[in-house]
Parts: C-alpha cells; sequence; structure tokens
C-alpha cells in the first residue's frame, strides 16, 4: 500500500476488502477488534485524497440479502472511529452502490452492504465468482486486499477481484503476514502451542504440522477430552469426536517419536448440566482429576492443578502462539481456564501471539487486550482465526497468493 500512496491516489475509486465480520447482539457490536484492525489502511487512503470503497462480509447469510447480517452497524462503527462521515449502501452492486460511490468525494469513505448477499462471492462455480467479480471492479479503480480474516477464503471478492484491478496489500495483511512468518521461519524456542475450542476436527491439520514444528502443545478446551478418550480415560458426557480417536492416537504417537511435549489437562471442572450462557447464574460444578470423570458429568473448563502446570509450560517459552478458548468461557464459572492461560501470556518475555477471531473477542470480553495492563500484554491479537491456522498450516492462502500474483 506504501508503494500505491506514494504513486498518488487523489481522486482514485479505491476499493478496500476488509474483514468487518464482527460477533453481534442483534445490531450492537460485541468486540470491533476488527474494525479498529483496518483503520490505519482506510486512514491512509482517505488522508491521500482516495474515495475509499469499504466491502467485506458478516456471517453467513445464504446468497440473498438478509437484514440480521447487514453491515450497517459495522459501518456506523467505522464512521465514528474515524471521526468522520461514512456513508453506507444498501446493496453491494446495484443502484444503491454505484450512487453511492459515484457520489465519494476525494477523501470520503462509504461502505458498501455485506459481500455475501450476492450468491457469486462465495460459488464453488469459476464463472459465477468472476461475473461477480466483474460487477464490483467496476465499482473502483484500485484493489486494496486487508481482510486478513477472509484470506483463506477463494471468494470473489477475495480471489478473483484482485486479478481484474491494480493490487495491493494493506497495512493489517502486512501486519499479520510479517508476525505468521516469525512462527514458521526460524523460530525462537521453545515454540509452545496452547489449542483449545470445541472440535479437534478443526484442528486436525494444524496439529499434523505443529508436530513437526512445536517444542512442546497444550491442548484445552472441548477439543481435549478427544484427547484424553484417546489415552483410555471415560469422558462422561463431555464433548467428544468419537471419529477423531484413531488420528487423535496417531499424534500422540507422533509427538512421543519427535519429542514434542504434548500436555494433556490433569484436572477438568464438571458439572451435569451445560450452563445457560445468557443468565450466566451460578452452577453446580466440581473439580476432578481428568482421569476420574463421573460418567454423568460433562468436563467445562480446564482445573486449576492444569492453570498452574500449563502456566509453567509456557514461563520460559520463546514463542507462543494460541488458538481457542481452554472452557466455556462465556459463563463465569469456565472462564478461569482461558483467564489463566492468557495471563501466562502476557506474563511470558516471549513472543506472544493469539490467534483467531473468536479467541480474540474472547481475550477482549475478558478484559485483556493488546494493551493489557498488568506488566506485559500480547505482542499480536490475529484478526484471522481460520486464516492464522490455515497459515500455520503450510497452505496456500488464496487471498494471499491472489495479491502477490
Ligand atoms: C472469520 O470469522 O474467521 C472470517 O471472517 C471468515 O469468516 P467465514 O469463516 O464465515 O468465512
Amino acid at each position: 500500500i506504501d508503494e500505491l500512496l506514494a504513486d498518488g491516489v487523489a481522486g482514485k475509486r479505491v476499493f478496500v476488502r476488509a474483514d468487518l465480520n464482527v460477533p453481534l447482539d442483534g445490531t450492537t457490536i460485541t468486540d470491533d477488534g476488527r474494525i479498529r484492525a483496518v483503520l490505519p489502511t482506510v486512514k491512509a487512503l482517505a488522508e491521500a485524497g482516495a474515495r475509499v470503497v469499504v466491502a467485506s462480509h458478516l456471517g453467513r447469510p445464504k446468497g440473498a440479502p438478509d437484514p440480521a447480517f447487514s453491515l450497517a452497524p459495522a459501518a456506523a462503527r467505522l464512521g465514528e472511529l474515524l471521526g468522520a462521515d461514512v456513508t453506507f449502501a444498501t446493496d453491494t452492486v446495484g443502484e444503491s452502490a454505484t450512487s453511492t460511490v459515484a457520489g465519494l468525494a476525494d477523501g470520503q469513505v462509504a461502505v458498501i452492504e455485506n459481500l455475501r448477499f450476492n450468491a457469486g462471492e462465495t460459488s464453488k462455480d469459476d464463472a459465477e465468482r468472476d461475473a461477480f467479480a466483474g460487477q464490483l471492479a467496476a465499482l473502483a479503480d484500485v484493489y486494496v486486499g486487508d481482510g486478513f480474516g477472509a484470506v483463506h477464503r477463494k471468494h470473489a471478492s477475495v480471489f478473483d477481484l484482485p486479478k481484474k484491478l491494480p493490487h495491493y496489500a494493506g497495512y493489517l495483511i502486512a501486519t499479520e503476514v510479517g508476525v505468521l512468518k516469525k512462527l514458521t521461519e526460524d523460530v525462537k524456542r521453545p515454540y509452545v502451542v496452547a489449542l483449545g475450542g470445541a472440535k479437534v476436527s478443526d484442528k486436525l491439520a494444524v496439529i499434523d504440522q505443529l508436530l513437526g514444528k512445536a517444542d512442546r502443545l497444550l491442548i484445552g478446551g472441548g477439543m481435549a477430552y478427544t484427547f484424553l478418550k484417546a489415552k483410555g480415560h471415560e469422558v462422561g458426557i463431555s464433548l467428544l469426536q468419537e471419529d477423531q480417536i484413531p488420528a487423535v492416537k496417531e499424534y500422540l504417537e507422533r509427538a512421543e517419536k519427535n519429542g514434542v511435549e504434548l500436555v494433556l489437562p490433569v484436572d477438568v471442572l464438571v458439572s451435569p448440566e451445560f450452563p445457560d450462557l445468557k443468565a450466566k447464574a451460578p452452577t453446580h460444578f466440581t473439580t476432578v482429576a481428568a482421569d476420574a470423570i463421573p460418567a454423568d458429568q460433562e468436563g467445562l473448563d480446564i482445573g486449576p492443578e492444569t492453570r498452574k502446570l500449563y502456566a509453567s509450560k509456557l514461563a520460559d517459552a520463546a514463542t507462543v502462539f494460541w488458538n481457542g478458548p481452554m472452557g466455556v468461557f462465556e459463563h463465569p464459572d469456565y472462564a478461569e481456564g482461558t483467564k489463566a492461560v492468557a495471563q501466562a501470556l502476557i506474563d511470558s518475555p516471549g513472543f506472544t501471539v493469539v490467534g483467531g477471531g473468536d479467541s480474540a473477542a474472547a481475550v477482549r470480553t475478558l478484559g485483556f487486550d493488546e494493551k493489557a495492563s498488568s506488566g506485559g500484554k500480547f505482542d499480536h491479537i490475529s484478526t484471522g482465526g481460520g486464516a492464522s491456522l490455515e497459515y500455520l498450516e503450510g497452505k496456500t492462502l488464496p487471498g494471499l497468493a491472489a495479491l502477490e500474483d
């Protein structure tokens, strides 16, 4: 983008593909981190006199307009953060978008409606995506890719559109890739990875890669119960992906062979009932050893011994990557495990990266952020969940390949 700015963008229509896929409660944004993350790019372009057209997806609407997934709240928040009027087009490539973009003065910013209100955005059919990308291209002279959270998607605005316009990487994408390179090239050791979240199946490919790269893997969250089961422990009514047990067994063996320390919870908080995440009323839970989960109980967080253990395993790390909560952090009874790991990263003198849209939202809603006050901070909170995992898996990411092209 510096190259673009140096060439001059005054009067040019610049399409910024952002990732404004923020968590919403109705129309209230509960974490605006992704909007803040794209501000440097939008500001720099606007200050240089570009006519900035910001586009994004939000949620997973079914290829047609759906008010529940409107980008209007995100557009309003962008305006507040910029301290400037941001016009909002109520469609994506229709009359509203065309006239909104035509009405932009130099230095003004517009947001167009959710890209996924058009089936062409996510279509698997190359021609359909190409046709939609052609309509988007008509709105701009230049393309800036800055939606890091979506670079793993082969979607029209991510993959096809940059081919139709002069294209550049925005500041966010440049920062994110710079950070992820530190986790993949010449990694400073010990390299410790903490993985949580509900499903093992989402993390299989990254674990596969990390077994050849990381020194230590700490496992928590719902996925830990499939690991405990694979080790022969009963897990009661905890989350379990029975079909993943063979893969997990193979990982446990490979970890041993490769000298990777694969650490599982030693104790867990269990309850007979999943907590009510809305009311957040206190629940009845007990702490049990991880190999003694009662048949009628469900594991909902790592226990106090595991918190201490994981903190000690993180303390001497030179590089840390963390993706996925350690428990049902949305309920205060089961947030301590996630908080303990967050705090351990903050206390760590090493290079610490929080990966993931959900993990990023989790640390912020739990009161931690990039500027955490207790003497330290995370070095980087990635805006990409799936994108950062796929980068670490070593995959070619369509949105990055299109920009490099
Ligand atoms: C994310 O939230 O990870 C990105 O915005 C991508 O969203 P998607 O998984 O719906 O493609």
